[in-house]
């Protein structure tokens, strides 16, 4: 009774069947629920409470998703351990090869769909994490752009895949129940079902290339629709350049924070630094600007740079003027001021610099709060109030 025969399924093959079948009709909605609330984010800014509902969502559609895929995966090998009861229908011959064609489709889905998400979801940083314990990240996938697109693209292509073969395996199961009158759905549930006598079987070993073929198509036709590419983003004017006694030769302006319990790291692309330093005297000023807009902050940048966060429309720029004093050795302390988001306050850093043959290298780091700034919401829920803030950079005089 727990396997398979000839003509029946075992109660382990309809446990799987069923309760697969319960876990796709949850994350289905999930996700569609979840990619709506994103998309509300983005049309009409982030305020904490969708923010936190639409992590949520995708906490437990990614959740529920991985558990899905394990699940699969022990259904597919117990699948392949197993004879394959007859179809009910095998006499007729293109009836019974569509029903195969869109059983390989599922359990092809079944493993493309959650793998998919889960590439994705491992490109990106920040926003939604899994609740499962075994990380977020896999260890092949790096932490890009071009990829989280692409695996974004493919993980929505191959779920449609997924729901248009649905559709067509439960209208399949409804018309053997309705219209044939046969037992092909009361077999699939638990307790003894008598099916019958059964036909003489077609074959219908290539309906797995009518399933490849579906994939290829639709692959192409995500293709076409661009569902692939990373959209640059809005390109932003850059600063001009200052005339400085050093020149910023490299260099790069790193934040991170705290979001949903584990660390979002990203960085400013555009920003200039007029710096000028007494090399014997050890003292020297720091005007450092920065283009807000050209933070790039894993998944949740365009949320970052909306109203209630830095606000990039009404304040484009921070600027931070400080004056550079020795401490001891190579450390050195800046104290000044930082504009940002309409705020000034004090903020000093302390940072490590060498000078060799007129190359300066300087790194530090200091710690904000940002709700000093009126950034973000006045609780720790979703975003931790410390911000960690790197600078590094080489400068020739
Ligand atoms: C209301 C929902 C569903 C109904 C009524 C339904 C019904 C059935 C029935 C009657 C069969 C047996 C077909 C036969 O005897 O040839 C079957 C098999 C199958 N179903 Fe479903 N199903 C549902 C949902 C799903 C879902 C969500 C999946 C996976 C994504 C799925 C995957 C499969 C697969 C792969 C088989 C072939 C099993 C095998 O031959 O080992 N089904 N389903
Ligand atoms: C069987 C498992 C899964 C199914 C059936 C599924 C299905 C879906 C669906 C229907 C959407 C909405 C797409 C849209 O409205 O255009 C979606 C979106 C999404 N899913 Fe899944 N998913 C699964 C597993 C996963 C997993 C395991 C992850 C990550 C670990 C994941 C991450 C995502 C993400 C990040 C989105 C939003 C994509 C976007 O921004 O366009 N999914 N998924």
């Amino acid at each position: 009774m727990l396997s398979n025969t000839a003509s029946h399924y075992g109660t382990i093959t309809k446990l799987f069947h069923w309760t697969i079948a319960f876990g796709i009709f949850l994350v289905i909605p999930l996700g569609i629920y979840g990619n709506n609330l994103a998309h509300a984010i983005e049309a009409n800014g982030a305020d904490a409470q969708t923010v936190a509902r639409a992590a949520f969502v995708f906490s437990l559609h990614k959740t529920i998703g991985l558990t899905i895929l394990f699940t699969a995966l022990a259904r597919i090998a117990w699948a392949i351990s197993q004879p394959k009861p007859e179809a009910l229908n095998g006499d007729k011959k293109a009836e019974h090869w569509l029903a195969s064609m869109i059983h390989w489709l599922l359990y092809g889905s079944l493993v493309l769909v959650p793998v998919t998400g889960w590439i994705h979801h491992s490109a990106t940083s920040g926003f939604a994490p899994i609740w499962w314990p075994f990380g977020q990240d896999l260890p092949f996938v790096p932490k890009s752009d071009s990829t989280a697109h692409l695996f974004e693209g493919l993980h929505v292509v191959f779920e449609r895949v997924l729901v248009a073969s649905l559709v067509l395996h439960i209208a399949g199961a409804l018309k053997h129940h309705v219209i044939d009158k046969d037992a092909t759905l009361r077999r699939m549930w638990f307790g003894t079902t008598a099916v019958g006598p059964r036909p003489q079987q077609h074959s219908a070993k290539t309906a797995i290339l009518g399933a490849l073929a579906v994939w290829v198509i639709a692959l192409g036709i995500g293709q076409s629709l661009g569902l692939y590419r990373s959209d640059t983003g809005q390109t932003t004017a850059a600063l001009e350049s200052v005339a400085s006694d050093w020149t910023v030769q490299s260099g790069q302006i790193g934040i991170a924070v705290t979001q949903f319990g584990s660390q979002t790291n990203g960085s400013f692309s555009d920003w200039t630094s007029a710096i000028t330093f007494d090399e014997t005297a050890k003292t020297g000023s720091v005007t450092t600007t920065i283009n807000i807009a050209s933070l790039s902050i894993g998944s949740v940048t365009s949320q970052a740079l909306g109203a209630e966060y830095f606000d990039a429309a009404t304040h484009p720029t921070a600027i931070y003027e400080g004056q550079i004093s020795h401490i001891e050795a190579d450390q050195y302390a800046s104290t000044g001021t930082l504009t940002l988001k309409g705020q000034s306050i004090p903020v000093e850093f302390t940072f490590d610099l060498t000078i060799v043959d007129g190359l300066a290298k300087m790194s530090g780091t200091t710690r904000l709060d940002r709700t000093d700034f009126g950034i973000g919401a006045a609780d720790e829920g979703t975003l931790g109030f410390g911000v960690d803030v790197s600078l590094n950079l080489t400068a020739a005089r």
